[in-house]
């Protein structure tokens, strides 16, 4: 990496990456920001629009529109590209069309002789995680996909409501596809040290059934959202901001990202969300949690669908 200062580069500026641009932008998070759209236009004038925002940013920033030689000094570039899903589409529905998009995008990337770190976040975010990979010859820790990072956060928020504690003091976390058979981790679910399981056995105030809600909530809200305005997009640019920072800032963060198992939770060649180890030369370590039989099981269902995905897109 030739640039002396922290280059982040986003390619595609639809709600997710124009959304990310401006959520790292009033972070202060970069020094150079360059945004790339196959629609110039949109990108220069997202461009223009928060250049003029500077003055009132936390941290200098330089923000340009760009092409793909851009990614050359790249620390980071970010891949928001890609169709999403219109109402009733699952993510898995997406893949086709993705890769795709995916193979010329990683390709024009690498020309240009990147050699930082990917972060994935264009649904269906494990198989296009992957794709990446596979696509990029580079080190399995430099691919990496926003996986259930906001699944994760949109967990803790509900969790936070429901016990009325601040959503920074939950930890727990939702493992799995970034999707339809993404599962909890209620074994390793606590609050201010307290696993939730006993805080719910201990007060009658709270129960199992409405956990298991709050659960289907958080793993069907990207529907609940599509349905009422078309897309989501602050949630998952608010994660890759956090994501961007934990790389950046080399902060050794728990995240639970699209990470490439071999060996963990019984499975191999697989990019899927599970807690991991992030750092600046990427996912430093994979978190194996002692999962139940009950999540060894849903995982392991998880990982089954995406495996049958990989086989019929990549074979
Ligand atoms: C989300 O979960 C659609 O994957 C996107 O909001």
């Amino acid at each position: 990496m030739a640039n002396s200062v922290n280059r982040v580069v986003v390619v595609g500026t639809g709600f997710v990456g124009s959304s990310y641009a401006f959520a790292l932008l009033n972070q202060g998070v970069t020094e150079e920001l360059v945004l790339i759209d196959v629609n110039k236009e949109k990108s220069e004038g997202d461009a223009m629009d928060l250049n003029h925002g500077l003055p009132f940013a936390p941290a200098p920033t330089k923000i340009w529109f760009g092409d793909y030689r851009d990614c050359k000094d790249a620390d980071i570039v970010v891949l928001t590209a890609g169709a999403n899903q219109k109402p009733g589409e699952t993510r898995l529905d997406l893949v086709d069309k993705n890769v795709k998009i995916f193979k010329s995008i990683v390709n024009e990337v690498m020309a240009s002789g990147f050699n930082g770190i990917f972060l994935v976040a264009t649904n269906p975010v494990d198989i296009l995680t992957y794709a990446t990979w596979k696509f990029s010859g580079l080190p399995k820790e430099r691919v990496i996909g926003s996986g259930t990072i906001l699944d994760t956060a949109r967990f803790r928020y509900v969790l936070g409501e429901y016990f009325q504690v601040d959503t920074r003091n939950v930890h727990a976390y939702i493992i799995g596809e970034h999707g339809d058979t993404e599962l909890p981790v209620w074994s390793h679910a606590d609050i201010g040290g307290r696993p939730i399981l006993e805080i719910v056995h201990e007060n009658e105030d709270y129960s199992h059934d409405d956990l298991e809600r709050l659960f289907v909530n958080v793993r069907d809200a990207a529907y609940h959202i599509i349905q009422r305005k078309g897309a989501t997009y602050y949630g998952i640019a608010m994660g890759l901001v956090r994501l961007t920072k934990a790389i950046l800032q080399n902060e050794n963060s728990i995240l639970t990202v699209s990470a490439y198992l071999n060996g963990q939770y019984g499975q191999n060649d697989i990019y899927i969300g599970v807690p991991a180890i992030v750092n600046r030369n990427g996912v430093r370590e994979v978190i194996e949690l002692k999962l139940n039989d009950e999540e060894k099981e849903k995982f392991a269902h998880s990982a089954k669908v995406l495996k049958e995905v990989m086989r019929r897109t990549f074979h």
